[in-house]
C-alpha cells in the first residue's frame, strides 16, 4: 500500500488532499495542531490511517513527531509540507510576523530537510512543498507572507537539484496556488477557486511526479504578467 505523510491537513488544502489522496488508496499520516480535526478526518477516509499531532513552533519537537510518524508508517513514498500561516499584515506587528517566519520558514525546512534525508535513506520519494503565487512578487500589504513564500520556492529548487546529484528517483514538486477558498482566505478576490478544484489539479500533478505546478493552471499567466510590470505598478495592488 502506497504511504503518504500530509503536514497541514487538519484544514482547507491539506483536509481535502487527505480525502483525494485515501480515495486513490494512500495510507495516510495526518499532521497539524488540531487533534480533533485529525481524528475526525482519519474517521471519515476508508482504510486505516496514523494521526500525529505537532506544532512547526515547536520545531525541535516537530522533528521528533514526524521521524516518529515516520517509523510507526513504515515506507512513507510521500510528503507534503502543506502547513502555512497567511495573516492580515495591515499593522506590523511582531507577534504575526514571527509565526509566519515560525511555521513558513524554519517549521517548513525542518519537515522538508528531514523528508529528504528520509527519502536518501529509502532511496527514493516523492517531497511536495506548498508555496504560493506570492512567492513571484514583494507585497506591501503582506510582505513577510510573500517574503516566506518567495523562501519556500526557492528552497524546493535548490532541494531539487540536491535531488537530481543523489542519481536517486527523489522528485520535488513546488506547488505555488492562487486564491484557493480555504478558511486561510480573509476575502474572495476574483479567481478564487473551489479547495476541491484545486486540489484535483494537485493530485494530478503529484501522480505525474511535476517538478512545479500552479493551481489552478491558469495562474501561470499571472505569474508571467508579473515579471514585466513594473514595479510602480504592482505596488498599486499589493
Ligand atoms: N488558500 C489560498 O488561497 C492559498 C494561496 C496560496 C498558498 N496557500 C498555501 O496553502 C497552504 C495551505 O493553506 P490553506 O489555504 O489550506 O489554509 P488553512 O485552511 O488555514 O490550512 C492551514 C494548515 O496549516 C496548519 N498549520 C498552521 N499553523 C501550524 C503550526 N503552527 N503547526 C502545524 N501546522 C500548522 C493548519 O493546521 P492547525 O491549525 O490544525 O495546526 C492547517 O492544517 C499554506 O501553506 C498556504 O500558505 C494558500
Amino acid at each position: 500500500m502506497k504511504q503518504a505523510i500530509i503536514i497541514g491537513a487538519s484544514s482547507g488544502i491539506g483536509y481535502e488532499l487527505a480525502i483525494q489522496l485515501a480515495a486513490q488508496g494512500y495510507q495516510l499520516g495526518l499532521m497539524a495542531r488540531r487533534i480533533e480535526r485529525l481524528n475526525e478526518l482519519s474517521e471519515l477516509l476508508p482504510g486505516e490511517h496514523f494521526v500525529q499531532v505537532t506544532d512547526l513552533v515547536d520545531t525541535d519537537i516537530a522533528r521528533t513527531q514526524l521521524a516518529s510518524l515516520i517509523d510507526v508508517m513504515g515506507d512513507v513514498e510521500l510528503i507534503v509540507v502543506n502547513s502555512g500561516v497567511g495573516a492580515s499584515e495591515k499593522k506590523l506587528d511582531w507577534n504575526v510576523e514571527s509565526q509566519m517566519i515560525d511555521v513558513n520558514v524554519r517549521g517548513f525546512t525542518a519537515m522538508s530537510m528531514d523528508a529528504m534525508n528520509h527519502f536518501l535513506k529509502r532511496g527514493g520519494g516523492h517531497l511536495v512543498g506548498v508555496s504560493s503565487l506570492a512567492a513571484h512578487l514583494s507585497g506591501g500589504l503582506a510582505l513577510t507572507y510573500h517574503a516566506t513564500k518567495a523562501f519556500v520556492s526557492n528552497y524546493l529548487n535548490g532541494m531539487r537539484s540536491r535531488a537530481a546529484r543523489s542519481r536517486l528517483p527523489i522528485t520535488i514538486t513546488t506547488v505555488e496556488p492562487g486564491f484557493i477558498d480555504t478558511p486561510m482566505l480573509e476575502t474572495k478576490p476574483i479567481g478564487t477557486v473551489s479547495v476541491e478544484k484545486a486540489v484535483t489539479q494537485l493530485v494530478r500533478a503529484i501522480v505525474r511526479k511535476k517538478n512545479h505546478v500552479y493551481i489552478t493552471r491558469r495562474w501561470i499567466i499571472a505569474a508571467k504578467i508579473i515579471y514585466i510590470l513594473p514595479n510602480w505598478l504592482i505596488r498599486k495592488f499589493v
